[in-house]
């Protein structure tokens, strides 16, 4: 009885606005938007509540493809609710409770782009502003290989035996039903069922040890710090485990494909086994390690990329020395201190990058002056000019500016105020603004008030201007 109502509800969605009927006069409880209001993705995240919680019971069958999912989600409604919406992509929610009670949901499609998808919830009764509710979400389906607006992979992207999760920007709503925004910090627990054989990896720390009944384990998960969806993860495959343990008894756990090629696996290992070392180095800079483990997964397959996934980044294939850096600061700068808008992505790639490089540097290679003054040769007429890093719209989120420009500016910077002010500008970034959110505002005030200097016109030269900075 449940399935064709269900139905009927979302081919209905597709013909009729589901909001279109005009409130009464009187009724002061308004729908949540369906738009977490970043101009870059206007369909990911949504108005109306904060969530403080999510708990994810995932069954992933890899033979098939297929994902089947509980979401049982912990939020505060913001403001006075008749509805509210959730991102959910490609998956298909069979029912949904609110406080327990079954409540009437209908599922949008995509926009236009071919991403976003919303999953509409009536909230009977309403919901008052500044009140707590569970909201129970049973869904399904195949989510296959998720492309982004830039077209690469992302998301949950099935692989031949499991699959690699990594949900930058705005993927997270091809596994589970989510605020997609990356101000919506959360704590995550999951608990992941899987065949027999297959190890399934989420942030934070295992929980007990894992259960196998009828051929299937299931692994529990903790992720205790407040965490951006977009670096949640839950990747499956054939791995070996190895524990280890950095500064100050940080559990370390990682895990490696069992069939990585012989060099991929030989270059992995003498990476993963620097992260003690690494992590001592960035404490230096930007002060204790933020979460309360760390560790890597390394896939076989791949999305062509790596993420800093929050405690346990993913690599593709295999994992270099200087990739294991950049994932490893971004848990500083991008996972705890984490951007307000897509648009400041310099302010995650370029101090990733630029840590990457003091890192290098400190091992004898490359001098971090050398590296700016090789970006800084690059002809004025790149793309690493015409794009600010400040502002590279969503399909450059990723270009070589908010990488290379975003470092060099810092670069940049450090010879404008000097050393002693530079490095307390960057301590003082990741300890002010742990778990929280960011502007590039932020960082030129923060900048200004440490060094006493004006800095808009430095700021202007070298993270919003479309040319090559020649003079600041
Ligand atoms: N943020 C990742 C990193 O630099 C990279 C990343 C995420 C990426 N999505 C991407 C790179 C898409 C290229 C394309 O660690
Ligand atoms: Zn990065």
């Amino acid at each position: 009885m449940r399935r064709p109502l269900v139905a009927t509800a979302v081919a209905m969605a597709l013909t009729v606005p589901l909001l279109a009927a005009p409130p009464a006069l009187a009724d002061r409880y308004d729908p949540g938007s369906t738009s977490g209001g970043d101009p870059y993705f206007p369909a990911a995240g949504n108005g109306g509540y904060d969530v403080s919680h999510y708990d994810l019971g995932l069954s992933y069958d890899p033979a098939t493809g297929r994902l089947d999912g509980t979401a049982v989600i912990s939020l505060t409604a913001t403001a006075d609710l008749d509805s509210f919406s959730l991102d959910l992509r490609r998956l298909t929610a069979t029912s949904v409770l609110v406080d327990g009670k079954r409540a009437t949901f209908e599922q949008l499609p995509p926009d236009g782009s071919g991403l976003g998808g919303e999953l509409v919830v009536r909230t009977r009764p309403k919901l008052k502003a500044g009140s707590t509710h569970t909201v129970t979400v049973v869904y399904g389906g195949v989510p296959g290989r998720p492309v982004d607006s830039g077209g690469e992979l992302y998301g949950f992207v099935s692989t031949p035996d499991g699959a690699l999760v990594a949900s930058e920007p705005e993927g997270a709503a091809t596994w589970f039903p989510v605020n997609d925004v990356p101000t919506d910090k959360a704590t995550y627990d999951f608990r992941i069922t899987v065949p027999e054989g297959k190890t399934a990896i989420a942030n934070g720390e295992p929980v007990g040890t894992p259960t196998t009944t009828g051929g299937r384990t299931t692994f529990v998960w903790r992720a205790s710090d407040p965490m951006a969806s977009y670096l949640a993860t839950a990747s499956i495959g054939d791995y070996t485990t190895t524990t280890s343990t950095g500064p100050h008894g940080l559990p370390i756990i990682d895990f490696v494909e069992r069939d990585l090629t012989a060099a991929a696996r030989a270059q992995t290992l003498a990476s993963l086994a620097l992260q003690p070392r690494m992590i001592t180095f960035f404490e230096g800079i930007y002060g204790p390690y933020p979460f309360t483990s760390y560790g890597s997964i390394v896939d076989d397959d791949g999305v062509g990329y790596a993420l800093e996934t929050q405690t346990r980044p993913v690599y593709s294939r295999t994992a270099s020395e200087t990739t294991v850096a950049h994932e490893l600061a971004h848990q500083w700068v991008g996972n705890s201190v984490t951007l307000e808008q897509w648009r400041d992505i310099w302010l995650n790639e370029g101090f990733a990058t630029y840590s990457q490089w003091l890192w290098t540097e400190s091992r004898g290679g490359a001098t971090v002056q050398q590296r700016f003054d090789t970006v800084y040769r690059t002809a004025a007429t790149s793309t690493l000019w015409s794009v600010p890093p400040g502002d590279p719209g969503a399909a450059d989120l990723f270009a070589r500016s908010t990488y290379d420009r975003g470092a060099a500016a810092l670069q940049a910077l450090r010879v404008e105020i000097g050393d002693p002010a530079f490095f307390a500008v960057l301590r003082a970034w990741t300890t002010e603004n742990a778990d929280g959110n960011v502007t590039t505002a932020d960082f030129v005030a923060l900048s200004e008030r440490i060094s006493g200097q004006q800095l808009d016109a430095f700021f202007q030269a070298w993270i919003y201007a479309p040319v090559k900075p020649t003079s600041w």
